[in-house]
């Protein structure tokens, strides 16, 4: 091979530090793959808009099909993000017989069985390290690293918007609002930030690892959702207080054959290593039978930190290439998926409740609690000045999920409870 010619979809975040990347360690890349490799084509919207890169006349294009129809681009870099009319594109280059690269979770996580067969019958590579956790290659480990041990738990920071906005509301005290706006402004967020603040986002990343760790087709519909609107100013307060971090947390967990897959705002004990992971930083942690726990962490968001992932899946194409062994490395999950059920998912939660202040309530709760077998390792009372109220704050025992929904169930229906303030799960220790 004389040179590696490479067509951009898109040309923003993403985008523009694989051009970085791929100009600034030139030297380091021909050398791995044993010819230079350039950027021949870029699509984008707007062709004149003023972007701060060194690109040589022509390479801009408003039209895709200048890209993934080139006879002369040998790899497809997609990182415009959306899913319906991106992946056309992307059918439309395996046809051609391109390799592809994608940082696109919410694509993946749709259509990624269906894109990945394409890719094996064309004789192609489809790569997607940089959908999962930014710059940490979590995805080559699960796959490559760690691929002769059986994995039985995942937990993941895996979306840097949210966990900078919750750092930011914790840390210093910040607004919900001013701190997203910030995270939009470096980068960090989705062009639709609702799919980072409701938990969306991370929770294609984790159909993504659980579909690759557990050796399990696991989809978005598999994984039970709740993002961080809803955290008020007083729950991190009660966090801070009682010991706990809140972070937006991806919980993957096999048991037998079954597995539990969810995203939500969770508290960790101060002592767990994912307590600390702050600001867009993502770590994920992972239990293996043989290896017991690892965890990767790094940047999960951001230009050069995601290029890097970017640029590693082309030279992985590029030696393939040069081995002509592409389209052979596609994961065929192994097991079918079965889910838990709620009597099976068993955590401790963390409750905040305004109910009446009046004498007799408490007992009221705690029979409701051992009623349904659910006991509490911590409980407090506040009152709520000017409303006559009390805070209840209480953190249970392990519990089954199913156990604890009717709990909160009969709670709602004791008259002297005015609200459920808010409820969430806890994980402690590791
Ligand atoms: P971005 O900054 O919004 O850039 C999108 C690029 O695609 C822009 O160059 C835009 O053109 C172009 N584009 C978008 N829609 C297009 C269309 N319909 N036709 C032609 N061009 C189009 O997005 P990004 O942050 O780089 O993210 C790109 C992908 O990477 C997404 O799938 C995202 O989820 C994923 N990702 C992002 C990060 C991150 O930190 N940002 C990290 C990991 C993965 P213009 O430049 O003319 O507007
Ligand atoms: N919006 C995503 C995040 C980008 O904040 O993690 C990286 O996938």
């Amino acid at each position: 091979m004389e040179s590696i010619s490479v067509g951009l979809l898109g040309l923003g975040t993403v985008g523009s530090g694989v051009v970085k990347v791929i100009q600034d360690h030139q030297d380091k890349l021909a050398h791995q793959i044993g010819c230079p490799v350039y950027v021949k084509k870029a699509l984008v919207l707007d062709v004149n808009k003023e972007r701060n890169l060194d690109l040589e006349s022509g390479i801009l294009t408003a039209n895709p099909y200048d890209v993934i129809q080139d006879p002369e681009i040998d790899i497809v870099v997609e990182v415009m993000g959306g899913i319906e009319s991106t992946k056309e594109y992307l059918v439309e280059a395996l046809k051609q017989k391109k390799h592809i690269v994608t940082a696109n979770k919410d694509l993946m996580a749709v259509h990624g069985p269906e894109l990945l067969a394409l890719a094996s019958e064309n004789q192609c590579d489809l790569f997607y390290e940089a959908s999962v956790a930014g710059g940490i290659p979590i995805l080559r480990s699960l796959v490559d690293g760690l691929s002769s041990d059986r994995i039985t738990k995942m937990m993941g920071i895996v979306n840097g918007t949210t966990n900078y906005i919750l750092t930011k509301m914790s840390k210093q005290g910040l607004s919900f609002d001013d701190v997203l706006a910030e995270a939009q402004r470096l980068g960090f967020a989705e062009a639709d930030p609702s799919s980072d603040v409701d938990g969306i986002d991370a929770a294609r990343k984790m159909a993504i690892l659980s579909t690759l760790g557990f050796s399990m087709n696991v989809g978005l519909g598999d994984v039970k959702v709740s993002g961080i609107r809803q955290v008020a100013e007083e729950d991190l307060r009660y966090c801070d207080q009682l010991g706990y971090t809140m972070k937006l947390i991806g919980y993957a967990h096999r048991q037998g054959e079954k597995i539990e897959v969810s995203v939500e705002p969770t508290l960790l004990e101060n002592s767990h290593p994912l307590s600390a992971v702050n600001d867009e930083y993502n770590a994920v942690y992972v239990y293996g039978e043989a290896v017991g726990e690892t965890m990767f962490y790094g940047p999960g968001a951001g230009s050069l930190p995601t290029a890097t992932a970017v640029v590693s899946d082309l030279v992985a194409i590029m030696k393939n290439m040069r081995l002509g062994v592409n389209g052979k490395s596609a994961v065929i999950p192994q097991f079918p998926k079965k889910l838990k059920d709620h009597s099976e998912i068993i955590s401790k939660y963390f409750l905040r409740l305004h109910v009446e202040d009046e004498v007799g309530v408490l007992a009221n709760i705690t029979s409701i609690f051992s009623k349904h077998g659910v006991g509490f390792e911590k409980i407090m009372q506040n009152p709520v000045h000017e409303q006559r109220l009390a805070e209840v704050v209480l953190v249970t025992h392990q519990a089954s999920l199913e156990a604890y929904e009717n709990t909160l169930v009969e709670l709602r229906d004791l008259g002297p409870i005015r609200e459920v303030k808010s409820s969430y799960r806890v994980e402690g220790g590791k």
